[in-house]
């Protein structure tokens, strides 16, 4: 069984994962995360960030995301550029707010087009057919009013095109996203990023692709993914899961380990049916990089391998998803 070569099987582009920099030194870790049979794609999880990429103003460092580029590079991965346009991981110079709206839009489209420049014809070099970034992160509250961020507090909407133009400029072959949580079924918050989306497409403002995050909890995965999915491609743009995991309560049952199987399985099952949904991305793959536990207390074991780089029965829910007819 392997995820990438089931989700090639299924129509898809690519099964891949996140990763990031300080995992690259842990050697049997760095041995799976090349296995392109299971990963064709890669996203860094923090390294092209705005804290990371512009900590002052106008000084750019791409060290970290471009040693994972190179890292994928040498093995034939995708890359997924993640993010832009965030109102988390900020630098400290953005998020103090002190620019007007002038100088806050020239800001943002300055960061954008650099970002996107940088990593331009780097990102998804080994396939013409791909070239992805989450331009914008997070946009919405969970009724699908705007979250208030420095961008939305200072610009007001139009930050999203600012930063959407900024990106088409840089790279014109790219593939632009607006990317959330809370996105995979129908909801307030879906309706919102249907309706953003139809706005843009309405303004000719450069939209390719909603990022469907896809952090779920077992047992209360929606039922509504297909649906919400399809919908979301009706509209003229394509889908990806781009931050898969399923986390539950710790420690593992084996009740909550065949639930998540199931989870897991219902999600890729979804993305399968949905022909404009064109790959999935877990947001890492071991427990032991898992962002879960150090955010939800007691809660965790969200990937398909656990802590000591086994499998765990959510990988094989996934080569199930991809079997389903
Ligand atoms: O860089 C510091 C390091 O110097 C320090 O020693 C260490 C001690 O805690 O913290 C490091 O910063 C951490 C940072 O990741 C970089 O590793 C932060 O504590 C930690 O909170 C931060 O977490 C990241 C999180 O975004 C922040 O919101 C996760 O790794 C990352 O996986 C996660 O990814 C997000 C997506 O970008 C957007 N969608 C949600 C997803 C999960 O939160």
């Amino acid at each position: 069984a392997q995820l990438n070569l089931f989700a090639r099987a299924s129509g898809k582009l690519y099964f891949g994962t996140a990763t990031d920099n300080p995992e690259l030194s842990d050697r049997p870790y760095v041995a799976q995360l090349k296995n392109t049979l299971d990963f064709a794609q890669i996203t860094p999880s923090n390294s092209m960030k705005w804290f990371a990429t512009e900590p002052s103003r106008g000084v750019f460092n791409f060290t970290g995301g471009d040693e994972i580029v190179r890292l994928a590079k040498k093995n034939k991965q995708l890359v997924r550029g993640h993010t832009c346009a965030w109102h988390s991981q900020l630098a400290d110079w953005v998020e103090a707010g002190n620019f007007d709206k002038k100088t806050l839009e020239s800001v943002l489209d300055n960061h954008c087009r650099t970002l996107v420049k940088h990593f331009k014809g780097e990102i998804c070099k080994s396939s013409p057919k791909f070239d992805a970034w989450d331009v914008v992160n997070e946009p919405f509250n969970e009724d699908g009013t705007f979250r208030e961020t420095v961008f939305y507090n200072t610009i007001g909407l139009s930050y999203i095109s600012t930063a959407l133009r900024a990106a088409r400029a840089a790279d014109p072959k790219a593939k632009l996203y607006i990317n959330d949580y809370n996105l995979e079924g129908l909801s307030p918050k879906s309706d919102g990023m249907a309706n953003l989306v139809k706005k843009l497409k309405a303004e000719r403002v450069p939209i390719d692709g909603i990022g469907v995050q896809g952090h779920l909890i077992v047992g209360q995965v929606p039922t509504t993914i297909k649906e919400n999915f399809q919908r979301f491609a009706d509209l003229g743009v394509e889908v990806a899961i781009t931050e898969l995991d399923i986390r539950m309560p710790l420690p593992p049952t084996r009740e909550l380990l065949e639930q998540q199987k199931k989870d897991y399985q219902t999600v890729i099952a979804a993305c399968k049916a949905v022909k404009k949904c064109i790959g999935v991305t877990i947001w890492d793959w071991t427990d032991k990089y898992s962002w879960v536990p150090g955010v939800f207390e007691g809660e965790g074991a969200a990937l398909p391998w656990d802590e000591n780089l086994t499998k765990k029965p959510a990988y094989y829910g996934i080569v199930d998803g991809w079997k389903s007819k």
